[in-house]
C-alpha cells in the first residue's frame, strides 16, 4: 500500500502520533511539520534511527513550516492530515479558553492543507476540539464526512480506564462508551458500558458510576494539572493514530469520533461526539443506537452547547 500521512504540529501530541503511525508500518511515509525551525527535522532524525531497532520501514520528513505556507510541499498529496496544531491548556483553564488563539493557527493550518492535499481525509485534535473540527471544515471547503475529529476515542479510553481499575480487571473486559461535546458536555454513556458482558449497573452503584463519569469528563484536567506544563499526550495520540489507520485501511471500524451529524438522534447540520464508521473516505456513516431519554437528552443538550460555539468560531 502506498499511503502519506502527514501530522501537523511536532509537540508532544503530534510527535507522539507520528511514531505510532510510523511504527504500524502501513504508512510510505509519515510528514512531521512544525514551524519551530528544526524541531519536526531534528525529530523525524531521531525516529528514523529507531527503525532498525523496532523494525518499521515507513519514512518519516520532517519539515519546517511557515503559516505562510512556507514548507507544505513535503505534504503534498497525503492521505490523511492530523492536525494538532495549537497551544494546550495550562493549568486552571479550560479548553474553551483556548479558542481565540487557536482558531487562527486552525484556520491557517486547513488553508495550507487544503492547497497541498486536497483529498486528504483530515482528524482534527486541536482544541476546543468540537469547533476546531467545525472551523477546519469551513477553512477547507473538504466534504463534511472528509473532516473529523478525535475526541470520543480518547474519552472513552479514559473512562475504561477507570472503571477497570475500579473493579479491578482487564481494560479488554470492559465497554464503556461516550458521546458529546469533548468538554463539559461530555455525555458518557452507562446504558452502553459493561464488564463481561455485564451491566456496568450491576456491579457499582450509581454514586460510583457518577463519580467515575465525572472523573471521565474532567480526565485531560486531572492529567494539565499535574502536567503542570501541557496536556495529556499517550492516550490522546493513540486514539487519533487509530483513527487514521481506519481511515488508511478502509476498515469500517466504529468508532466515537466528532463527526457531521445530520438528522441522526434529531439532531441536525453540527460537528458532535458520536459514533462512525471510519473508512477511506472518513466517515462513511453515523451510527444512531439505542439510548435511553435522558442519554438523548443530554446529547440534544450537547448539540446545542456546541452549535453556538462553532458559530462564535466564525467571527475569530
Ligand atoms: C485531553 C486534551 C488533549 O483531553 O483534550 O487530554
Amino acid at each position: 500500500m502506498s499511503a502519506k500521512v502527514t501530522v501537523v504540529g511536532a509537540g508532544f501530541y503530534g510527535s507522539t502520533t507520528a511514531l505510532r503511525l510510523a511504527q504500524y508500518d502501513i504508512f510510505d511515509t509519515v510528514v512531521l511539520t512544525d514551524i519551530l525551525e528544526g524541531r519536526p527535522e531534528g525529530l523525524a532524525l531521531d525516529m528514523n534511527q529507531s527503525r532498525p531497532i523496532e523494525g518499521f520501514e515507513t519514512t518519516i520528513i520532517g519539515a519546517t513550516t511557515t503559516p505562510e505556507g512556507a514548507g507544505y510541499e513535503a505534504t503534498a498529496n497525503s492521505d490523511v492530515v492530523v492536525i494538532t496544531a495549537g497551544l494546550p491548556r495550562k493549568p486552571g483553564m479550560s479548553r474553551m479558553d483556548l479558542i481565540g488563539i487557536n482558531a487562527g493557527i486552525v484556520r491557517g493550518v486547513a488553508h495550507n492543507i487544503a492547497k497541498h492535499s486536497p483529498n486528504a481525509v483530515i482528524i482534527v485534535v486541536s482544541n476546543p476540539l468540537d469547533e476546531m473540527t467545525s472551523l477546519a471544515q469551513i477553512a477547507t471547503g473538504f466534504p463534511k464526512t472528509r473532516v473529523m475529529g478525535q475526541a470520543g476515542m480518547l474519552d472513552t479510553a479514559r473512562f475504561t480506564n477507570f472503571v477497570a481499575e475500579k473493579l479491578g480487571t482487564t481494560v479488554g473486559a470492559v465497554k464503556t462508551l461516550t458521546l458529546g461535546s469533548h468538554g463539559e458536555t461530555m455525555v458518557p454513556v452507562p446504558s452502553r458500558c459493561s464488564v463481561n458482558g455485564k451491566a456496568l449497573s450491576e456491579l457499582l452503584s450509581q454514586a460510583e458510576i457518577d463519580e467515575l463519569i465525572e472523573r471521565t469528563r474532567n480526565g485531560g484536567a486531572e492529567v494539565v494539572a499535574l502536567l503542570k506544563t501541557g496536556s495529556a499526550y499517550y492516550a490522546p495520540s493513540a486514539a487519533a493514530a487509530r483513527m487514521a489507520k481506519a481511515v488508511i485501511e478502509d476498515s469500517g471500524a466504529i468508532m466515537p469520533v466528532c463527526a457531521w451529524v445530520d438528522g441522526e438522534y434529531g439532531i441536525s447540520g453540527v460537528y458532535l461526539g458520536v459514533e462512525a464508521e471510519i473508512g477511506r473516505g472518513g466517515v462513511k456513516k453515523v451510527i444512531e443506537s439505542a439510548l435511553t431519554e435522558s442519554e438523548v437528552a443530554a446529547l440534544k443538550g450537547a448539540a446545542e452547547a456546541v452549535r453556538a460555539k462553532q458559530a462564535d468560531v466564525l467571527t475569530l
